[in-house]
């Protein structure tokens, strides 16, 4: 099997899990999942943990974010039981927990080598791993669960402080190759007086319709669209949920100028089932191509996990951010 690429920018980085990585994750989550029977449990947390800090060699080599400034590679090899796991849920809130499990502490074994899982109170039950398959009713909507519309690029969760530095997107099924489109800031070309327009803060970004009624927050304060890592450019662009046509002229011509460039260096990653794909939410922006949703069991589901990267700090004016009440809630409480 191979992750279909179609990029105008730069290959993608691949890497491949060895026989014996693959065989040591696929035995720790089932006998993880067998001992502790679901992650509700505090001490299938912390043997998460605990394995993940003690993993070494290969799989250690091979998880770690991406290398380059595309902001993504793609590790394969998971072991994927596509059997056990069942036909593709209508809607998340329909997925079989148990039958989840064994593949879900497999990727929170793999970001836990990362830095720090994490899930959403408000958002999907607060549920470590998402899962993302096209909903009825949601097919024009701007979420995950959409499918006939072109899923916007945008950063996850760019509304929050907190929102992942990394997030791991693993297939489960994707037997019509519907391509994940991803674009990374540190290839667009905006002229410096663009640059700094965009550094400024001017608008907010607001929370998606995953997250409910956000109204009772109040007035959102401005952020900015770009701003400096140690290692070069970042994001945070969510446009479906930033009001930039209210922004002063100057500030709009340079945001549809990011957008176009954005689209200009873009690529198509198609994932298919045992890759995990590793984005950095700083660099990258991601979306979906539009597909037909069938709703029949067969149609494309992914798993997501958000990470939070202690080490990678973000502009200190972020700290006085209230995220429209939304929290976070870690795998374990002790910082790794
Ligand atoms: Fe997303």
């Amino acid at each position: 099997m191979s992750s279909a690429v179609d990029s105008a920018v730069r290959p993608l980085e691949i890497r491949t899990l060895g026989t014996r990585s693959r065989a040591m994750l696929h035995e720790l989550g089932t006998t993880l999942a067998a001992a502790y029977g679901s992650l509700s449990n505090p001490r299938c947390r912390q043997a998460i943990s605990a394995f993940a800090a003690n993993m070494d060699g290969e799989l250690r080599e091979k998880i770690r974010p991406p290398a380059t400034d595309s902001g993504i590679c793609v590790v394969r090899g998971l072991f994927v039981d596509e059997r056990s796991l069942g036909r593709t849920p209508p809607i998340w809130s329909a997925v079989d927990e148990a039958a989840s499990l064994p593949t879900d502490l497999q990727m929170l074994l793999l970001g836990s080598m990362i830095g720090r899982p994490f899930g959403w109170r408000g958002q999907q039950e607060g549920r470590l791993v998402n899962n993302v398959m096209p909903a009825r009713g949601y097919e024009n909507v701007q979420t995950g669960a959409s499918s006939s519309l072109l899923l916007s690029p945008h950063t996850e969760d760019a509304f929050h402080p907190h929102r992942s530095h990394v997030f791991l997107l693993s297939c489960i099924r994707n037997v019509d190759a519907v391509a994940t489109t991803i674009s990374s800031v540190r290839d667009v070309e905006l002229s410096p007086a663009d640059r700094e327009t965009l550094l400024r803060p001017t608008i907010p970004i607001m929370p998606d319709l995953t997250y409910g009624d956000m109204e009772r927050w109040g007035p959102a304060g401005p952020i900015p669209t770009l701003w400096e890592r140690s290692d070069g450019l970042c994001l945070r662009y969510d446009p479906d949920f930033t009001p930039w046509t209210e922004a002063d002229p100057e500030y709009q011509a340079a945001y549809r100028r990011l957008s176009e460039e954005l689209e200009r260096v873009g690529m198509r990653v198609v994932l298919e089932p045992g890759d995990v794909a590793i984005v950095d939410n700083d660099v990258v922006v991601h979306g979906r191509v539009p597909f037909t949703a069938r709703f029949d069991g067969t149609d494309r589901w992914l798993k997501r996990v958000n990470i939070a990267m202690p080490d990678r700090p973000r502009p200190v004016t972020e700290l006085d951010e209230n995220g429209y009440g939304q929290q976070v809630e870690y795998l374990c409480l002790e910082s790794k």
